[in-house]
């Protein structure tokens, strides 16, 4: 419920202004326990008026008049957003590095914590010195981490593989609206080296943000637990099932001295080390996200 007196008809027939409709978007959202209020709201509002979030704050701070039609979206669009839908599904687009994707029902909505393995992986593509170095991005979902190195490597070139046919069709939308610069196949990323073909085994990067949950790990996030997929979750028992694979299936679509960049939980960069150093990959190493927890490993091919 709203606070104050303010009803609902109040708002739709006396008007409410920008500024007073986003504090108290973010009063409700906050009361829902939604860990970022107000800039849930602001990014709400940004949607509904159509501008980004520049234009917003100049229309924040000056007699800005929206239309009736405008709030009662508005209103509408954070009722949706107090019952824990995420935000993304609900603007339809989500930020990631240079890019904005489409995301919604049965993609895995992209993290900014993807964002730096995106640049291990765009640092790593541009040391290799390759005129047109490779890359494939196992489990892509919307296509985020693809799409994001094909777009700022623009000469390497890009495959990806999914499983899910429902994530793939966001992932074809987002590759089609950039250009169609990843090589998209669907299948179980367990096969990659029969889905690449004649390619396996030339890969300068295999890169994959992998389902990496515990099973038994359900997530509190309402967001995550009822709008992201299962598949894009749940990793098995201890959740490095995908990782076991990944840690196979990358001997073989690598170059010798190619790299395999993993992300994965914070707790899981012991296992995850393990599970590459016996399967052959060295030098195997554990890196920090911004809150310096480790969430990501890599592992080099021998030459
Ligand atoms: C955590 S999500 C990551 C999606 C995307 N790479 C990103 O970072 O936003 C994991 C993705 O792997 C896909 N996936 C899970 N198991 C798979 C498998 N066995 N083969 C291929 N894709 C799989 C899921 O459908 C999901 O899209």
């Amino acid at each position: 419920m709203r606070s104050g007196s303010v009803t609902f008809e109040d708002i739709m027939t006396n008007g409410e202004s920008l500024g007073d409709a986003v504090s108290a978007a973010a009063g409700e959202f906050a009361e829902a326990g939604i860990a970022t209020p107000e800039v849930d709201a602001l990014l709400l509002a940004a949607h509904v008026l159509g501008v980004g979030r520049g234009e917003l704050a100049a229309r924040l701070v000056s007699d800005f008049a929206w239309s009736g039609p405008q709030r009662e979206q508005f209103w509408g669009l954070v009722g949706r957003r107090s019952r824990r839908e995420p935000l993304q599904h609900i603007t339809g687009e989500a930020g990631f590095r240079q890019l904005v994707l489409a995301v919604g029902p049965g993609a895995f909505v992209p993290r900014p914590e993807t964002e730096l393995l995106v640049q291990m992986v765009v640092d790593a593509v541009m040391a290799s010195g390759q005129p047109s170095p490779r890359v494939i991005d196992l489990g892509t979902g919307s296509g985020a981490i693809a799409l994001a190195v094909a777009t700022e490597a623009p000469h390497a070139q890009v495959w990806a593989v999914e499983k899910s046919s429902e994530a793939l069709e966001w992932a074809c939308r987002n590759n089609e609206t950039n250009g169609n610069p990843v090589t998209l196949l669907q299948g179980d990323l367990a096969d990659s080296v029969t889905l690449v073909g004649d390619v396996a085994g030339t890969f300068d990067v295999v890169v994959s943000n992998p389902p990496y949950i515990p099973d038994e790990a359900v997530p509190r996030d309402t967001e995550v637990r009822l709008y992201d997929p299962a598949l894009a979750l749940y990793g098995g028992p201890d959740g490095l099932d995908a990782v076991r694979v990944l840690a196979h299936v990358a001997r073989d679509l690598v170059a010798p001295g190619g790299l395999l960049a993993i992300e994965h939980g914070e707790l899981q960069g012991a296992d995850v080390r393990q599970i590459l150093t016996q399967a052959g990959w060295r030098p195997v190493s554990t890196h920090p996200d911004l809150t310096t927890r480790d969430r990501y490993t890599t592992g080099v091919w021998p030459s």
